[in-house]
C-alpha cells in the first residue's frame, strides 16, 4: 500500500486540511473552487413547531422515502404514511417528462396529508431564495439527463397542482438536513454549531455559515447564518494515487467527484477490487488466488463491509482458491483503504470544523451528526475518523462530538418544511 502510495501515512493530513479550507474560501468567494459552497437560504436557529404534519420526500441514492412527520410537545418526531420505492431514473433511463410523472406518483398518496413539504434531495443542486433546487448535475449514477439545469420542487409542484395540491415545497441537501436534525435534538446540549456530514453512497458535508462570509452573493443581509453545502465530494486537491486515477477513469463523470470517488460506498467494491489486482500483479498473492481474482468481474462494497467486519461469513474469499495468507493480505488491503478513507474524511471534517469558528468553549462543543452506510456499518470506522479528528483538532483547541440518529435526513427535511 505505501508503495502505490494508498496507505493512511501517505496522506498528508495537515496539508491537505490546509487545501480544504483554501477551496472553502474560494468557492465562498465565487473564485474558481472545486467545492461549490452552495447557499441553501435556511436559517437553523427557527423553532420547530408541534402539532404540525408535514410531508416529507426524501430522495437519496438508490431509494425516495415519501411520509409525513409531526413532532410532538416533547420535539420527538414521529413519522406516518411511510413508504420506500426505487428512485426514478436508477433502473432505466428517463425523460425528464417521465422522471417527474414517476416522481409525482410517489408523492401524490400523502399529497392530502399537509401543506408543506420537505424535499431532501441528495444530489447537487443550486438553492434559489425561496428554497427550490435546481439541479446542476446528477451523481450516483441516476439517468435522467434532462432534468439537469431544471428547478425540482417547481416540476413537482406543477404536477401536484393538476390534482389540486398546491403544497409549499422546500427543497435541501441531505447534509443540510442532517444537520437541522441535529440541531433538533442538540438544543438541551447548547452545542456551538452543528455539521452533517453524509458518508453512504455519495459523500457531502453541511455547516452554517455566516451571511457576511459568503461574498459571492450581494442579496444577503449582512446579519446572520445560513446553512452551507459545501459538496465536499468534488474536492479536487487530494492526492490521487495511480490506482484511484484508473478507478475514476471507468466513470461516467471521470474528473469530477474524485474525493467522493476515494471514499464513498458506491466506489468502494471498485477501488478494493482494483488495489486487489495490483497486489496480484505484485506477487502478493498464491497463484490460484490470483486467479480468482482475476476472474471476479466485480466486487460489491458490501462485500467488503462484511470481509472486514466477519471475514468468515460470506463472499468471494471463503473460496478455497484463498489460502489463509491470501485472505491475510485481502484483509490488510481492505482495512488500508477503509483507513485511508478514514482520514481523508476526518482531514474533510477537520477542515470544516475550524471554518466554522466554532467550538473553542468546551461547554459547547461542535456537533458533527454522521449519517450514511458507509460511516456506520463498518467497524471500526468511526474510532478511526475520530482518532485522526483528535490529532487535528487538538492542537487547535476546537472540541467536537460525533453523534448519530435514525432516519437523520428524513426528520431534518421535515425541520425545514415546518420551519420556512
Ligand atoms: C451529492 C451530494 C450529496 C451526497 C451524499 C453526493 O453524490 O452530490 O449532493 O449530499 O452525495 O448523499
Amino acid at each position: 500500500m505505501a508503495e502505490h502510495r494508498l496507505n493512511a501515512a501517505s496522506v498528508e493530513a495537515e496539508s491537505v486540511m490546509q487545501d480544504f479550507l483554501a477551496e472553502m474560501e474560494n468557492g465562498l468567494a465565487g473564485r474558481p473552487s472545486s467545492l461549490a459552497m452552495i447557499p441553501t437560504f435556511i436559517d437553523v436557529d427557527k423553532p420547530v413547531p408541534a402539532g404540525r404534519s408535514v410531508i416529507v420526500v426524501d430522495a437519496g441514492g438508490t431509494n425516495v422515502r415519501v411520509g409525513t412527520v409531526k413532532f410532538d410537545e416533547s420535539g420527538s418526531p414521529v413519522i406516518g404514511s411511510f413508504s420506500k420505492h426505487r428512485m426514478p431514473g436508477i433502473d432505466a433511463e428517463l425523460t425528464k417528462k417521465e422522471f417527474f410523472e414517476q416522481f409525482a406518483a410517489l408523492v401524490l398518496p400523502v399529497a392530502d396529508k399537509a401543506d408543506a413539504i420537505g424535499f431532501c434531495f441528495s444530489y447537487a443542486a443550486e438553492i434559489s431564495p425561496d428554497c427550490d433546487g435546481k439541479l446542476v448535475h446528477w451523481t450516483k449514477e441516476v439517468m435522467a439527463p434532462e432534468v439537469e439545469g431544471e428547478f425540482v420542487g417547481a416540476n413537482l409542484a406543477a404536477l401536484l397542482a393538476e390534482k389540486g395540491y398546491s403544497p409549499k415545497i422546500t427543497v435541501l441537501n441531505d447534509t443540510v438536513a442532517t444537520l437541522l436534525a441535529a440541531r433538533g435534538i442538540g438544543q438541551h446540549r447548547r452545542y456551538g454549531t452543528y455539521i452533517g456530514l453524509i458518508l453512504g453512497t455519495g459523500t457531502n458535508t453541511a455547516y452554517a455559515e455566516r451571511n457576511a462570509n459568503i461574498t459571492k452573493r450581494d442579496d444577503l443581509s449582512a446579519e446572520g447564518d445560513q446553512v452551507i453545502n459545501i459538496e465536499s465530494g468534488n474536492f479536487a486537491k487530494c492526492p490521487r494515487t495511480e490506482i484511484d486515477a484508473a478507478l475514476d477513469g471507468t466513470t461516467d463523470d471521470a474528473g469530477a467527484y474524485m474525493f467522493e470517488k476515494m471514499i464513498s460506498g458506491a466506489y468502494r467494491g471498485g477501488l478494493c477490487l482494483r488495489v486487489l489486482t495490483v497486489a496480484a500483479e505484485d506477487n502478493l498473492l498464491s497463484a490460484q488466488a490470483a486467479a480468482a481474482v482475476g476472474s471476479l468481474d466485480d466486487l460489491s462494497t458490501v462485500h467488503v463491509s462484511h470481509y472486514l467486519n466477519n471475514p468468515f461469513e460470506e463472499g468471494p474469499f471463503l473460496r478455497e482458491a484463498f489460502n489463509g495468507d491470501d485472505r491475510r493480505i485481502v484483509y490488510h488491503l481492505f482495512h488500508g483503504v477503509v483507513e485511508r478513507a478514514a482520514v481523508l474524511t476526518a482531514i474533510n471534517l477537520a477542515a470544516v470544523a475550524v471554518k466554522t469558528g466554532a467550538g473553542t468553549d468546551p461547554l459547547h462543543p461542535i456537533c458533527i451528526n454522521a449519517d450514511g452506510s458507509t460511516f456506520h456499518k463498518v467497524g471500526g470506522f468511526q474510532s478511526l475518523v475520530e482518532a485522526r479528528l483528535r490529532r487535528l483538532l487538538e492542537p487547535l483547541g476546537i472540541c467536537w462530538e460525533i453523534i448519530h440518529m435514525d432516519e437523520a435526513p428524513f426528520i431534518g427535511a421535515a425541520v425545514a418544511g415546518l420551519t420556512r
